[in-house]
């Protein structure tokens, strides 16, 4: 009896050829007893209705979104989840029974997910948050829902990170200007989130804060490096940071919760942390 295709999957994205995403879904998949076809599907700007209209013709089940096509996605979709909805930005994409495209956005999910993985209470915390781009605003929710006790959103470009609190209007929430940080007295930290893509040019981001600040802090940074540390986990731990914290683990984790979407299983994430941990230095 001939056995029935493979389930197809890819991603959308540019660029993605280093991208660990079909690695990772083919764990998940081998620990729930699936098997699966992912493949990268490299798209500019402007081409992932095109992109995704041959998918499906082929036979495509589920997509992942990466930069710089999460907001186009989220354009596309007829449907969005809550997710999805206050990220305006897409990451995962299937198509429902009456074959109409749905987004949700796992990025938020993955990220407190990450934190929660090691144990940290997340509760009444201060959060100082770098950045003001997508990677905040899929961020956002998950954190207000952490009853912060403060949050300080500080970006290099200040209109964007103002347009951002007023989408997501908090009351602990404020716009720090750079050239207001040497007078500013911020809380002790509890965490500090570098969301910027400076890290992807392996700069610091700007504007720099005062180095004190990052003392008994934790620190995180969303982008990753398989070989080393980001600049701004470096500068982190020379300061005293108490913990520092790079991406891996919330790509990982954001990759768990679009497979559960697809394929309604929960698949363990413990031992492909645990194999990363064993190879990096
Ligand atoms: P993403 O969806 O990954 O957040 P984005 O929307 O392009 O991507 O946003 C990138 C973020 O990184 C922005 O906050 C950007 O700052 P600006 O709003 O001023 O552009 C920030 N960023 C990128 N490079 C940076 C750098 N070298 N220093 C500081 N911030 C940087």
């Amino acid at each position: 009896m001939a056995s029935s295709p493979l389930k197809k999957f890819t991603l959308f994205g540019s660029p993605i050829k280093h991208s660990l995403s079909p690695w990772l879904h083919q764990q998940l998949a081998q620990a729930c007893g699936l098997s699966i076809d992912y493949t990268l599907s490299e798209t500019p700007k402007g081409h992932l209705a095109a992109a995704l209209a041959q998918f499906r013709a082929a036979g495509g089940i589920g997509a992942n979104v990466t930069l710089p096509l999460k907001e186009e996605a989220y354009a596309l979709c007829t449907y969005c989840d809550p997710h999805a909805l206050a990220a305006k930005a897409v990451n995962t994409l299937w198509w429902n029974k009456a074959q109409q495209l749905c987004g949700s956005n796992t990025d938020g999910i993955g990220w407190r997910q990450d934190l929660n993985r090691h144990g940290f209470s997340l509760i009444q915390k201060n959060w100082l948050i770098l950045g003001a781009g997508g990677a905040v605003a899929g961020i956002l929710p998950q954190l207000l829902q952490t009853q912060p006790k403060q949050i300080w959103l500080l970006n290099r470009t200040l209109t964007r990170a103002q347009a951002l609190a007023q989408r997501f209007p908090h009351p602990k929430m404020a716009v720090i200007a750079a050239n207001t940080l040497a007078t500013q007295t911020p809380p002790a930290w509890d965490w500090i989130i570098n969301a910027t893509s400076a890290s992807l040019q392996q700069a610091l981001p700007e504007p720099t804060f005062p180095s004190a600040w990052l003392q008994d802090a934790r620190v995180y940074d969303m982008v990753y490096d398989l070989s080393q540390l980001t600049p701004f986990l470096i500068w982190a731990q020379q300061y005293g940071a108490q913990s520092v914290q790079d991406g891996l683990g919330m790509l990982i984790e954001q990759a768990a919760a679009a497979f559960e979407l697809w394929h309604q299983k929960k698949a363990p994430t413990q031992t492909i942390h645990q194999q990363f941990l064993a190879k990096r230095p």
